[in-house]
């Protein structure tokens, strides 16, 4: 696998793979990697003749009181991983490489959806992502693109701004990945203590739950969004920040359970702040 730390670099190999008329897929990360990664480098190693992955911890979607220092980063891992998986090159840049220490041009959705659900409490957090995106649609340059519905939000918004800006690019989305006992794969799961860990599993409780209620033919999102608060109520160390039903693709609030409604949650247990969803009717991939 190619270790490549400069733009440069990515677009001088990328451009040797499309004159040799492979089709190039784009796995944007930020490090730190588990299956739930792996599960996009797979269906983009399945889809794409060459898979990029980028490992980059991007400063531009953390705000202030964030976990941007703490963010937990093992680059040796995350290689072995992308490796294994059959990634064919890493863009691994330095926050310099990325970012002019006077960058002040961003990319932003104005309109609501960037407010809704995790925007409420992190304000900057979408421009951040969208901004490195487009950074890295624009270096990679990529035919796909992967990302996991675990950020339903953030998947719905690049979507948004593909279609917006005009990227040529197909926006791939992949399911959520479980460990054995439900919990949705993330890298801030390593922030939890023993404790926390076994309280994380309300968040699946009531995913499961909410999946039961719709599948029994429940179709009012104020019931499902108060059965779903009340499995994460009943554990003591949850506090909950959201849980809503929202339109899959504006994110707006909605009353009637239809195919294609995203319900939606983060809550903290403790200091350690997780997401986890799921749509009405199922993934469309
Ligand atoms: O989902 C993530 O890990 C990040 O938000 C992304 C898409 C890599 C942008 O930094």
């Amino acid at each position: 696998m190619i270790v490549a730390k400069t733009i440069a670099e990515v677009r001088a190999q990328v451009a040797q793979w499309k004159r040799e008329g492979f089709s190039v897929g784009l796995v944007p990360t930020m490090g730190y990697l588990h299956e739930g990664h792996a599960s996009l480098v797979d269906k983009a190693r399945r889809m794409c003749g060459k898979v990029v992955a980028s490992d980059f911890v991007n400063p531009t979607q953390f705000g202030p009181n964030e976990d941007l220092e703490a963010y937990p980063r093992d680059f040796e891992r995350d290689c072995a991983l992308l490796e294994e998986h059959g990634c064919d090159m890493v863009f691994y840049p330095a926050v310099g490489e990325m970012y002019a220490p006077n960058a002040a041009t961003y990319v932003e959705i104005q309109d609501e959806m960037p407010k809704q659900l995790c925007g409420k409490t992190r304000p900057i957090h979408f421009r951040g992502v969208c901004t490195v995106v487009s950074k890295l649609f624009n270096i990679v340059e990529p035919d796909y693109a992967f990302f996991g519905q675990k950020d339903a939000q953030q998947l719905a918004i690049i979507r948004r701004m593909v279609r917006d800006l005009s990227y040529g690019i197909e926006v791939v989305a992949c399911p959520i990945v479980r460990e054995a006992d439900g919990l949705a794969r993330s890298s801030r799961n390593t922030y939890l203590n023993p404790a926390e860990r076994k309280a994380a599993l309300c968040l699946s409780r009531a995913v499961f739950r909410g999946q039961e209620l719709v599948g029994a033919g429940e179709r009012d999102a104020e019931k499902l969004v108060a059965e779903m608060r009340a499995v994460i109520e009943a554990e003591p160390l949850a506090r909950i920040d959201y849980v809503s039903a929202v339109d899959g693709e504006t994110m707006l609030p909605v009353e009637e359970l239809t195919d294609g409604v995203l319900a939606a949650m983060a809550v903290y247990i403790g200091k350690t702040r997780l997401i986890d969803n799921f749509i009405v009717g199922g993934l469309k991939e």
